[in-house]
């Protein structure tokens, strides 16, 4: 066995090269007339039945928006009940027929299984599940005071959309529906002050990047890199820590419209702004050379405050 192991060492770098010398230019060409044929047959949102944690701000709210704009019925669910009548309201407005709301902790399990038993009760069906509850904090690893604090990044960003999930599939397979998760771009990228948030989304991305190949064909899966989007979780962050907003942030409307177009067009990833890809890459060919750089930016620029001489 160990011999084999020493002849794929040998042959699988030239012939991965060769490959994507060869054959990537067809795979491109293939998903350039995939990408126009998905231009051309956005999904028909009428009448269909989603369900959006942490809808009551941010790229929730703003997602729900744009489906209620199209006139799919709506379950919103968040811990602010007064917000989330707000955003109700405003997407009743905007076209939705339905609108329900059921507030709720995702990081408690018996709510998880009552968001889905609500939605069902109600509509009768689920159509797409959207994973956006989270919440980050700005924070050196070395700064928690009790690394316990670190828990509830873990217990709402991955078990909230983890417990949701399970709870969703039996309905999911049966209107062969659709799970949007909202990572962050920190899942591929490191940030510092972000390391428990960037793990929990690290680990959802995995979890259903497994999950695609287990409910394939019957539930499809479409995972979101939002980068820096100015939203109520990230701005009073970063102006406390850093003394102002991030220049490189993205308009929370914008970033929503970007993904649910993702969403109505059935792409397995989507990332917004699209050009954090190609950092990605970057880290991908040279991870030495991008430690580099993020570190002398962060010492240079990002340093929180606090720990400025
Ligand atoms: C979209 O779906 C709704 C409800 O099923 C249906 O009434 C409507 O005709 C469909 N629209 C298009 C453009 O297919």
């Amino acid at each position: 066995m160990d011999t084999l192991h020493s002849i794929l060492n040998l042959l699988l770098p030239p012939l991965t090269i060769i490959f994507l010398f060869l054959f990537y230019p067809f795979y491109l060409l293939i998903k350039l007339v995939i990408c126009l044929h998905k231009h051309l047959h956005f999904e028909n949102l009428s009448g269909k039945v989603i369900l959006i944690t942490g809808a009551s701000s941010g790229i929730g709210e703003h997602i729900a928006y744009e489906y209620a704009k199209k006139g799919a019925y709506l379950a919103l669910v968040a811990r602010r009940k007064d917000r989330l009548e707000i955003v109700a309201e405003t997407s009743r407005q905007l076209g939705s027929g339905d609108v329900i709301i059921i507030p709720g902790d995702v990081a408690n399990v018996e709510d998880c299984k009552k968001f889905i038993d609500e939605t069902i009760h109600h509509f009768g069906k689920l159509d797409h599940l959207i994973n956006n509850a989270g919440v980050s904090q700005t924070i050196l690893f070395e700064d928690f005071t009790q690394i316990q604090d670190a828990k509830p990044i873990i217990d709402i960003n991955f078990w909230g959309s983890t417990y949701t999930t399970y709870f969703a599939i039996p309905h999911l397979r049966k209107s062969k529906g659709r799970i949007i998760v909202i990572t962050s771009s920190t899942a591929n990228l490191p940030l510092p002050t972000e390391s428990v948030y960037s793990a929990s989304k690290a680990a959802l991305l995995r979890l259903y990047e497994t999950l695609r190949v287990e409910l394939s064909p019957e539930i499809k899966i479409t995972i979101a890199f939002p980068g820096y989007i100015s939203t109520d979780m990230t701005t009073p962050n970063f102006i406390e820590k850093y003394g102002s907003d991030l220049f490189l942030s993205e308009s929370v409307s914008r970033c929503a419209k970007a993904i649910f177009k993702g969403i109505g067009r059935g792409e397995t990833y989507i990332t917004e702004p699209y050009w954090m890809k190609f950092i990605y890459l970057i880290k991908i060919a040279c991870p030495e050379i991008f430690d580099y750089v993020l570190n002398y930016l962060f010492f240079r620029y990002g340093k929180p405050y606090y720990k400025r001489d």
